[in-house]
């Protein structure tokens, strides 16, 4: 059966086990807001100038959405992801998570895997498990649970393994399927597939859009790859250097998406464009001014 929403199909099934099963988050909705947030780093060590890793970043994104994060390495989308997890604080400004009909969790793929490595990859998967499933019987049911996420990842006979006996791309994949393994409402992803493979990649990318579709999670995703930004995304926010939120792009295209559609190419080609755009912009601009700008003081 299929249903829609928002205009798009969604898939009932996944191979023989319903997605929804797995990975449907109880009816709970998240409510992201930010709002002109700052973000500046004190300098560390002597001589060392303040960082301002954000300025003045402000956007809206609730329910099943799917928004990316595009801009030059340094512009602080993970400086942005850090602070929406609650890792980092806000200098200016705020960010709002609210949630209707319970309790919004939050699931991070980070940048680089993060797995405990005196754990084995089951246990790095059963530590985020929620504690009230870890009474005597509930445990095997999260094993189960876990074993479902690492087989979606291709990691089925990985469970017994160490973190230091996988491949990068392996341990990068094991943090993917940690982080759906708690079916989170708000997913925030950091260049998760930058380091695989484009075959795994793919698959994933594919495998990921129809796990999100059977929910109602947020997610915001970093990368640097705009065609997978528009494979993915409603929304594609570019970021400058400078720490702002150049273009904000809505994504209005038919799902499934595949690099081939003509809509596809043609819209990767104009966020380029923006992009390239962008690049002169801040290029001609003098990074003293720019400095000076983002810390508040007027140029000379
Ligand atoms: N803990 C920190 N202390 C000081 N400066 C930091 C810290 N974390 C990030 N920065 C600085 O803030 C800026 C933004 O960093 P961030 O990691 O958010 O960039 P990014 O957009 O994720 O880059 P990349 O694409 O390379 O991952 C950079 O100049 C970085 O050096
Ligand atoms: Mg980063």
């Amino acid at each position: 059966m299929s249903v829609e929403r928002n205009g798009r199909v969604r898939r009932g099934s996944h191979g023989v086990l319903h997605a929804g099963v797995y990975f449907r988050n109880g009816g709970v909705m998240a409510q992201l807001i930010a709002r002109d947030v700052k973000k500046v780093f004190a300098s560390s060590g002597s001589g060392r100038k303040p960082v301002v890793a954000l300025n003045g970043v402000s956007f809206e994104a609730s329910g099943h959405t799917f928004v990316s994060l595009v801009g030059p390495s340094g512009c602080g989308k993970s400086t942005f992801l850090n602070i929406v997890s609650g890792v980092e604080s806000v200098t200016e400004g705020s960010v709002e998570l609210s949630e209707k009909g319970g309790e919004a969790t939050i699931g991070y793929v980070f940048q680089d895997p993060r797995l405990l490595p005196w754990k084995t990859v089951m246990e790095n998967m059963l530590y985020v498990q929620p504690a009230h499933g870890r009474e005597k019987g509930s445990r095997e049911k999260q094993r189960e649970h876990v074993r479902y996420f690492l087989d979606l990842v291709g990691l089925g006979r990985t469970e017994s393994m160490f973190p230091g006996q996988l491949s990068g791309g392996m341990q990068q994949r094991v943090g993917i399927a940690r982080a759906l393994s708690i079916r989170p409402h708000v997913l925030l992803m950091d260049e998760p597939f930058s380091h695989l493979d484009a075959i795994t990649a793919r698959g994933l990318r594919t495998e990921l859009q129809r796990l999100w579709d059977d929910t109602d999670a947020t997610v915001l995703f970093v990368t640097h790859d705009v065609m997978e930004a528009v494979l993915l995304s409603d929304k594609v926010l570019l970021m400058n250097s400078s720490g702002s939120i150049y273009a904000d792009m809505p994504i209005d295209l038919a799902r499934p998406r595949t690099q081939t559609d003509q809509e596809v190419v043609s819209t990767q080609a104009e966020i380029l464009a923006v992009f390239e755009q962008m690049q002169k912009e801040s290029e001609q601009e003098p990074e003293e001014d720019r400095t000076k700008a983002q810390l508040g003081v007027e140029a000379s």
